[in-house]
């Protein structure tokens, strides 16, 4: 088995990469590899997971590039495996950044892992060594956006990024934490969609804002949403992710 490899990124903050992912590697079918490449660790803090209680972060993998990947991973459950994250990922890839040896660190870890369906790499808000690793890693990209026009801005550059990355992969828009009451910003981006032809196509499915999502982030169980509206939509746009990668 060849894992389908999904990144999901934006160059704008707080449009909802981690919550997508946390989400879609609950809702994909099979065996899924959840990463946190996040040096904020919001994935990492979500799934409950204390760096004093592990021994390895992602950052073995792009510090022992000859590491086994395994002693990164850890069991969420039955389906779900989990890389965390930590602060010091910021630190360990000072140096890197400028190296174009280091982009297919990740690419070439994930070749030994044959054993999941799907590996989901939630990437920070940045172009940075880590997020370049996930693109040149990626079969496919999610960029994930919210009604704000600096997000729909930011969304056009990753299509332009993978190809300067020579890694020309399909993309598609995912339309996040949608309120049908905000209608002139909405308007707005509907009307983007439609004429801006530096967007890439986008998911029929748009997540609306939810209580449910909100409140997740101090709730004891963060797998716990599987009936509001946003986790029925995250459902739907796992099917519709399942029809795009055939
Ligand atoms: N559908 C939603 N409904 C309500 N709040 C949401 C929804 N999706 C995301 N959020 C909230 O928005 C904030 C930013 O989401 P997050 O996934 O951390 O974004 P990013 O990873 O892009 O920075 C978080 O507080 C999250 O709980
Ligand atoms: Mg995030």
């Amino acid at each position: 088995m060849t894992p389908t490899i999904i990144s999901l990124a934006n160059l704008k903050g707080g449009v909802a990469k981690t919550t997508s992912s946390l989400y879609l590697s609950r809702f994909l079918p099979g065996k899924k590899l959840l990463v946190d490449l996040d040096p904020q660790t919001d994935l990492t803090e979500d799934l409950k997971i204390n760096e004093e209680d592990i021994e390895n972060t992602v950052v073995l993998l792009f510090e022992d590039t000859d590491c086994n990947i395994n002693e990164a991973i850890i069991k969420i459950n039955d389906e779900i495996d989990f890389i965390p994250s930590s602060i010091s990922l910021s630190l360990s890839l000072v140096g890197y950044e400028r190296n174009i040896d280091w982009h297919s660190v990740l690419r070439e870890h994930f070749e030994d892992l044959e054993q999941y369906d799907w590996i989901i790499l939630d990437c920070p808000p940045a172009l940075t060594v880590n997020v370049t690793n996930a693109l040149v890693a990626s079969d496919f990209v999610i960029v994930p956006f919210d009604s704000d026009r600096r997000a729909l801005k930011a969304s056009t550059y990753i299509e332009e990024y993978l190809i300067q990355v020579k890694n020309k992969v399909p993309v598609k828009l995912l339309w996040t934490r949608f309120d049908g009451s905000t209608k002139i910003i909405n308007d707005w981006c509907l009307n983007e969609l439609a004429n801006n032809k530096k967007l890439p196509s986008i998911f029929d499915t748009r997540i609306p804002k939810a209580v449910a999502v909100t409140n997740a982030n101090v709730m004891p169980d963060p797998l716990h949403d599987s009936t509001s509206k946003a986790a029925l939509a995250y459902k739907k746009v796992a099917n519709e992710i399942e029809a795009w990668v055939k």
